[in-house]
């Protein structure tokens, strides 16, 4: 389902809920139908939490690539790509949207430099075929962003989409293959 439409039907759901819910007590606390919606109400809280928790990204130590400063990058990317899921899901502003662009792309760039950096210093020899997956990754969103200017809507979800799976695909499989030469060399 689109999400917007998704955001819309539970909301209201819950509104009217929580409207009935509150008009029913008027029955007294002894009648079973206001304990009944009470219920159906905190359950639909309960799913519309579980479904809204499955757009957005969690760390998970399993991702880590055994160097300190590199996984609070990543969690820093986790964090700054779900603020961006955010602002898509709850329709916020186009300058909020545009501002977690911003800080996701700048922040890249910085968690890039700083990772192409110590492999370098460390003489990895993996590094220039590293380098390029970074610069595929950056060419690909720069096309994405030129998108977003067409179809905003869109674009973002192709965009968080395409960033959550090449992030945890990434940290998971070229950045894990760094960890044990760094760790040898005492970076970690
Ligand atoms: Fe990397
Ligand atoms: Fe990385």
């Amino acid at each position: 389902m689109n999400k917007m439409l998704e955001t819309i039907l539970i909301s209201t759901i819950m509104i009217l809920l929580m409207v009935a819910t509150a008009l029913s007590f008027m029955m007294g606390l002894s009648h079973p139908v206001p304990w009944i919606l009470l219920a159906l109400l905190i359950i639909t809280i309960a799913l519309a939490k579980k479904m809204t928790g499955r757009h957005f990204l969690k760390w998970n130590d399993s991702y880590s690539v055994g160097v300190v400063v590199l996984d609070d990058d990543h969690k820093r990317l986790i964090n700054l790509i779900n603020q961006l899921q955010t602002a898509a899901l709850y329709h916020t502003s186009d300058q909020y949207e545009k501002e977690c662009f911003d800080a996701l792309i700048d922040y890249t760039k910085t968690h890039f430099q700083r990772e192409e950096q110590l492999l370098e210093e460390n003489g990895y020899p993996g590094l220039e075929a590293h380098k390029k997956q970074h610069q595929a990754m950056i060419d690909q969103v720069g096309n994405m962003v030129a998108e977003y200017q067409q179809n905003a809507d869109v674009t973002i979800e192709k965009t968080i989409s395409y960033l959550k799976k090449w992030l945890i695909k990434h940290i998971n499989g070229t950045d894990k293959e760094y960890s044990g030469f760094l760790n040898e060399r005492n970076v970690k």
